[in-house]
């Protein structure tokens, strides 16, 4: 556990009473995880609006951003930052100039913050945050539980007798390192699943596993004791694959219903929008879906979007025709059912995108999943996005 002291003093720390055991080796470096703390880096300069790089095309000059747009009717439109963001300064330019919310898209995982047992590693995250409070963007928390994001030291330790206080020391320390400053945290990502490998539409995670299914519950109690200010999401991808849908669907209104039930601190359903080019969205399954939802009165924030085009034509004009619709049908279900609060996208342009690394397209050319092209120009997912957004 870190001190207040500690916590604002920034970079990493170890953890208490813990230095006799030896580090976990690790394999993993995508996510900047590191096993020896990096320097701290200089505080991050805001970037005024005459330091805007020329970009490519403007989506029409003199047009309201859309943050301006989504700040009309009090919300927010903002996108997953990397580190990206720190060394290209034409990108960092159409971040500050879009977005009014942002989100990391590694630097708070548990990947990234314990690089081995005994740190906590917040220089990362500390930077990110940095930048959004210089530019006046509000910044979601993703995520405090995620089976994605774990090592195999922290599974172990999972399955011992010490399993509870380990999952909550973890969300405990990083919920309260950021008391106050984080707008949204996704407590528990992508919870459910469909099919073997799921109990009642809950996936069988190292935490179902080892600590069954109250440790939605849980997650949720020790964050909002932690910082009881930020609001607090179930954050998942409901309708990427329509087979898996239906099973997800009944997990996840379930898990909501006993978590109200309980009286836990859940505030909304952070609806990711991972969707792919070749799957059409369930679209009468995600109307129910939100529906139900609404009136059990959580908020609805639209959290990862873009879309996966591996398998759809190599010509740009029609691979950006058909990830628009996509989106557009996507957001005309969540527009119907009472909307949206907050629409963030998992990357702003195609220059970077998790699409191009993990699915890429077999032609070599990289993926067109964002609203922004590789060269910053605004793509007809701007164009649905911006229509969305308007009031
Ligand atoms: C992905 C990132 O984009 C990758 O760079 C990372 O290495 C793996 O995770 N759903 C989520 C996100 O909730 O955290 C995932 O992000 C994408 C799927």
């Amino acid at each position: 556990m870190i001190s207040r002291r500690q916590a604002l003093t920034g970079g990493a720390c170890v953890a208490a009473g813990a230095a006799a055991a030896s580090l976990a080796s690790v394999g993993w470096s995508r996510l900047g995880a590191r096993s020896t703390p990096p320097p701290t880096p200089a505080p991050v300069a805001p970037v005024e609006p005459s330091a805007f790089a020329p970009l490519d095309r403007l989506p029409d000059p003199g047009a309201p951003y859309l943050k301006d747009i989504a700040s009309e009717s009090g919300r927010y439109f903002g996108a997953a930052l990397r580190d990206t963001l720190f060394s290209d300064p034409d990108f960092r330019s159409l971040v500050v100039r879009e977005c009014n919310m942002a989100v990391c898209e590694g630097a708070m995982k548990f990947k990234a913050i314990r690089p081995n047992p005994h740190v906590y590693d917040f220089t990362a995250a500390d930077r990110f945050l940095e930048f959004t409070e210089a530019h006046g963007m509000a910044m979601r928390g993703h995520a405090l539980v995620w089976h994605g994001s774990t090592w195999p030291w922290f599974e172990e330790q999972l399955q011992g007798p010490d399993k509870w206080r380990v999952f909550e020391d973890h969300i405990r320390t990083v919920a309260a390192r950021y008391r106050g400053r984080i707008h949204s945290w996704d407590v528990v990502n992508e919870p459910f699943e469909a099919g073997r490998y799921a109990r009642n539409g809950i996936r069988r995670s190292v935490f179902l596993e080892n600590l069954g299914e109250d440790y939605i519950r849980v997650a949720f109690e020790v964050a909002h004791d932690a910082d009881p200010e930020s609001l607090k999401f179930l954050n998942e991808f409901m309708f990427s694959w329509p087979q898996s849908a239906p099973e997800k669907v009944s997990g996840a209104l379930r898990t909501l219903e006993s978590l109200l039930a309980a009286g836990a601190p859940v505030h909304g359903f952070g609806l990711q929008g991972h969707l792919l080019t070749q799957a059409e969205v369930p679209v009468d399954l995600q109307r129910s879906f939100l529906q139900e939802v609404r009136a059990m009165g959580m908020k609805v924030y639209v959290t990862e979007l873009d879309v996966r085009d591996a398998e759809a034509p190599q010509d740009p004009q029609t691979r950006d025709r058909l990830v628009a619709d996509r989106v557009r049908t996507f957001l005309d279900v969540v527009e119907e059912t009472g909307g949206y609060e907050a629409l963030l996208t998992w990357g702003l342009s195609d220059r970077y995108t998790w699409v191009s690394e993990y699915y890429p397209r077999e032609d070599g050319g990289r993926a067109r999943s964002l609203p922004f092209d590789e060269g910053l120009g605004a793509k007809p997912f701007y164009n649905v996005v911006r229509e969305s957004l308007t009031p």
